[in-house]
């Protein structure tokens, strides 16, 4: 069993398309979010693959911090002869990289060991076998122990030290460990360049979280809130700019609580950071995850009515709209105070759409707390969402406590809940029906002569038009709606 350790408060510290190794199934990124953290990714690199380059394989479970840091995983072993490749079946390394959010989340990894652990023996038994992110950070040695196959265990904050590793698990020099906090050593030893595909991309500014919220593995997994500092922020902004990448989400657990001192010897929040990397020539759009409530400060609400460049999007997570269970969870915030926040936000830009987290079956749930969250719902009105049943989380506070729901009364809730939401998203999907908006073109389509891109709202949409519009941001004229995503009619410029 997972027991979390209180982390020490001094140390410094802080997700593309599935494959299983069962076989290849596609899932769309939402960049927003913690996506679907049941629905692991894949990697791969442009690196030409001969005999000498050996090969890497990478899934990535969780939100998009693990997206970024399997990227980053990918800068950090290219020098020392990887290349990305999209099946693990010859691969020399094969990396997982956990998430621990939900038990769920961590479960599976186990199953996806127990299938390498098949494939090690049947088909490369010299293939070496890593578990990173926050299932190694919680589980640490436990990990071998119950999965024999694994050869190295790391942390978030420790995949820098990846070669090290690989060379010490070559020399067979004993239990290779990684579990460090120091997430400001890491940033300063990752490599300058990043080698990115695509026109969008993550950017890490901070990690960690110093909320605890009560059902949260975040803060004992990632470690306390760290901002990066902004000469190597922008710095890795442009070096994406150079790569021809015209979308920077930036990224953080707590992405609204960035906070150190600028070059001009004063404190930059996330509001001051948004309006430099805005000036960096090539980034046409940006937008920011995850915020929390109590971070959004005034600064951050007026540069989001006043910077062009920031998509109408915010994902602004409450978790439940009941007072009692708000503060049972440690959210910080009651709900009218996440309303007023709400108004002053949709005053500023009066165009956002806006996207929650929602936990169904808290201990201590009442249908009458439960009607709170779909009031909330109601009120509020959300044009995407993420729910989910509460899950308990061995060493939490919420794992402690009385009162816990049953599975079918939180299965219930949930249902209730996600038709709602899901209602919601579909008409604010159809409202856009007839409006012309700007798509970042990012690949080819499914069908002949399709392409495909995000609208500023970030679905998915669909039209035809020609290979070569691939990197370009271009109106489109929204004809349909679906749930989950759109489709239209390219128009002229
Ligand atoms: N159970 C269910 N959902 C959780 N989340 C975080 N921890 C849990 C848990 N123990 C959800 C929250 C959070 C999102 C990333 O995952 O909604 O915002
Ligand atoms: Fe987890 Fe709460 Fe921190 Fe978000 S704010 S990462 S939910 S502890």
């Amino acid at each position: 069993m997972t027991v979390l350790l209180p982390r020490d408060k001094n140390a410094s510290r802080n997700i593309k398309p599935e494959k299983s190794l069962s076989g290849l199934t596609s899932a769309d990124v939402n960049l927003n979010k913690p996506r679907d953290i049941n629905q692991p990714s894949i990697l791969s690199s442009d690196k030409k693959i001969n005999d000498k380059v050996k090969k890497v394989f990478i899934k990535t479970y969780g939100c998009q911090m693990n997206v970024y840091d399997s990227e980053r995983m990918v800068d950090v072993l290219s020098p020392i002869g990887y290349a990305a490749v999209e099946t693990p079946e010859n691969a020399d390394l094969v990396i997982l990289n956990t998430c621990h959010i939900r038990e769920k989340a961590a479960e599976k990894v186990y199953s996806e060991l127990g299938r390498i652990r098949q494939l090690k023996k049947k088909v490369n038994p010299e293939m070496k076998v890593a578990v990173a992110g926050c299932v190694a950070q919680a589980e640490g040695s436990e990990i071998k122990r119950r999965a024999p196959v694994v050869d190295m265990v790391l942390g978030p904050q420790t995949y820098h030290k990846l070669p090290e590793m690989i060379a010490k698990v070559h020399r067979n020099s004993g239990e290779v460990l990684e579990t460090d906090f120091d997430t400001l050593e890491k940033f300063d030893n990752l490599p300058e360049s990043r080698q990115v595909k695509g026109f969008s991309s993550f950017l890490t500014i901070q990690e960690g979280c110093d909320k605890f919220c009560t059902f949260c593995v975040v803060p004992y997994t990632r470690g306390a809130e760290v901002s990066r500092p902004v000469g190597q922020i922008i710095n890795e902004a442009r070096n994406l700019a150079s790569q021809g990448v015209r979308e920077i989400t930036l990224i953080g657990q707590n992405v609204d609580a960035y906070s150190i001192m600028g070059p001009n010897s004063k404190q930059w929040g996330l509001g001051e950071l948004i309006s430099h990397v805005a000036l960096i020539g090539g980034i046409d759009r940006l937008r920011f995850t995850t915020s929390h409530p109590r971070d959004m400060d005034d600064d951050l609400i007026s540069i989001l009515g006043k910077e062009p460049k920031l998509m109408p999007y915010l994902h602004l997570p409450i978790q439940a709209g009941s007072d009692k269970v708000l503060k049972a969870m440690n959210r910080g915030h009651t709900y009218e105070e996440y309303k007023t926040l709400i108004v002053k936000i949709r005053k500023s830009r009066p165009d956002i759409a806006l996207s929650g987290d929602f936990i169904v079956g808290f201990p201590g749930e009442t249908e009458s707390d439960f009607q709170q969250t779909m009031k909330c719902v109601e009120e509020i009105g959300y044009a995407s969402s993420f729910s989910f049943k509460y899950s308990v989380r061995p060493g939490t506070p919420g794992a402690s406590l009385p009162q816990q729901v049953s599975e079918d009364v939180k299965s219930d809730r949930l249902k209730r809940l996600q038709d709602l939401l899901y209602s919601q998203q579909l008409a604010f999907n159809e409202s856009l029906v007839g409006r012309t908006l700007n798509v970042l073109i990012e690949n080819v389509g499914r069908e002949e002569n399709q392409l495909f891109g995000r609208s500023p709202y970030l679905q998915g949409t669909h039209f035809n038009g020609p290979a070569d519009l691939i990197g370009q941001i271009r109106p489109v004229l929204i004809t349909k709606a679906g749930r989950n995503s759109l489709s239209g009619e390219l128009m002229q410029k």
